[in-house]
């Protein structure tokens, strides 16, 4: 019976024919997501309705039903009207990789348990490391997310800056690190897993503009070491995550020199417009950091997780773990590149480089170019539409493809405002034609839009303005 059920489940036959229809049925939905012939970005339900949808499912459900089945109820990354969060529509390619590596199932640990995906990741991280403008002792990792990836920058920072080893003696110091108040919350999660605390995280306000007042960060250098914290690290945003605004990396890169601090950049983004002949100057000063994260996932047409951590001075990739675990992790005395859990916080992870190396060897980097060059451009796009509109009001002028803005009425007080542009968002997805998500800057609620998709175009932004604007009379006059 045992033996039966499991030559079952592994039987090949049958997992050519579930094979093919499902990448039947996985072209069928990309062509019409594509060409936006689904009516559909998003099939909303509540959190109630749905958990009542697949309990039913598990019991009365036709297994052959279950990939159209969440399909239906998936948002559509490769819909043009989908605008919202930051995950690109990924290039099939990338997904096969996905399938590879979820049957191949090496676990990336040691060199045995992946040799090529472990040669792929040197040779793109080397790549990356390259365009970054990172010199010959560069290296790099791939790892489970920007999250993580900023919190791997952060230990090889504390690692790399105390002058004792933390990792054998752990420390007495007060440790702080410098951020915009704009950065993403990981950066805030990872120095209070660190131990940092609330006043460990020194939070730089921004400018108007949104990206950080290097103009302040002395000041708040001085204030914090006066107190008796230890900085060793500043964080810069290439962009932040709400506004999409890059911050002034040179500048931060010349503070970082000046008070002996690590440098560490979470492009995570945005780090991808180094492919671009027309944004590169956005990741200006790039090239002086310490450490930089790029997910792949994001702005590089890859599915998720997909992160590449690079650091400009590879022997901290190296040592940031050093950890033995004799049955896994031996001792070398020379650098073993390719026993790559001496430098990922996971143990395994997936194998993440085919998509990098398949991409970037079939397409070329021109791929990424042309991706982020066309999304920036769209950001610029729909800036422009909205500034021409009495009725929109920009929070602020894009560096890139996330753009936020809400409706405005002369005379309507903040509240009713606020409460109007949550009331727009919240019936765009319900209606579920298009997808974009909200943020509250500096107290202000607002409609956000990142622009993800290449296919998105003029006509549906200029489509998705007026919907914005319909609802927005229709809720004042309501
Ligand atoms: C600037 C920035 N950093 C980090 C992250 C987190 O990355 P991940 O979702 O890959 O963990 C994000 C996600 O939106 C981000 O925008």
């Amino acid at each position: 019976m045992n033996a039966k059920l499991l030559q079952k489940v592994y039987e090949p036959d049958s997992f050519r024919q579930q094979g093919h229809q499902l990448i039947d049925l996985l072209a069928d939905h990309l062509e019409s997501s594509l060409n936006g012939r689904g009516e559909k970005v998003i099939n909303y339900s509540s959190p109630e309705e749905e958990m009542e949808f697949w309990r039913g499912f598990f019991n009365a459900g036709s297994g052959s039903d279950f990939f159209q089945e969440v399909l239906r109820h998936t948002t559509h990354v490769h819909h043009p009207r989908y605008i919202g969060h930051q995950v690109c529509a990924p290039a099939p390619q990338a997904a096969l990789c996905g399938l590879v590596s979820s049957i191949l199932n090496n676990g990336m640990a040691v060199y045995e348990m992946g040799m090529a995906p472990t040669a792929m990741e040197r040779l793109v991280t080397d790549l990356l490391a390259q365009k970054i403008g990172f010199g010959e002792g560069s290296r790099g990792i791939l790892t489970s997310g920007g999250t993580l990836a900023n919190l791997t920058a952060l230990l090889s920072a504390r690692k790399a800056v105390l002058q004792e080893d933390v990792w054998l003696e752990g420390h007495g110091k007060r440790l702080a690190v410098m951020v915009s108040e704009e950065a993403h919350y990981c950066i805030d999660r990872a120095a209070r897993i660190m131990g940092l605390g609330t006043e460990g995280i020194i939070k730089v306000p921004v400018k108007a503009d949104f990206s950080i007042d290097t103009s302040l960060l002395k000041q708040a250098y001085e204030a914090a070491s006066n107190k008796g914290l230890h900085i060793f690290a500043l964080v810069g945003s290439a962009p932040s995550t709400a506004t999409g605004v890059y911050d002034d990396l040179d500048t931060l890169a010349d503070f970082c020199k000046e008070k002996g601090l690590w440098f560490h950049v979470d492009a995570a983004h945005g780090g991808a417009a180094v492919f671009s002949k027309k944004y590169r100057k956005t990741m200006q000063g790039i090239d002086r950091a310490d450490s930089v994260v790029i997910d792949g996932h994001k702005m590089m047409l890859m599915s998720t997780i997909t992160t590449a951590l690079l650091f400009r001075d590879g022997s901290h990739s190296h040592t940031t773990f050093s950890q033995e675990a004799e049955y896994l992790l031996q001792h070398s005395d020379e650098e073993d590149w390719f026993n790559l859990a001496k430098r990922t916080f996971e143990c395994t992870k997936t194998m993440m480089s085919l998509q990098w190396y398949l991409l970037w060897k079939t397409y070329g980097e021109e791929l990424f170019d042309a991706n982020v060059t066309t999304l920036y451009d769209l950001g610029g796009t729909l800036a422009g539409m909205i500034e021409a509109d009495p009725h929109l009001e920009l929070a602020t002028a894009p560096h890139s493809n996330i753009v936020c803005f809400r409706f405005v009425e002369p005379g309507l007080s903040s509240g009713k405002l606020d409460q109007i542009n949550k009331e727009i968002r919240q019936e765009l997805l319900e209606d579920g034609v298009f997808y974009i998500v909200q943020t509250r800057i500096k107290g202000t609620q607002y409609l956000r839009c990142t622009i993800m998709n290449p296919f998105t175009t003029e006509e549906h932004l200029r489509a998705l303005l007026d919907r914005i604007l319909n609802t927005g009379r229709n809720r004042i006059s309501a």
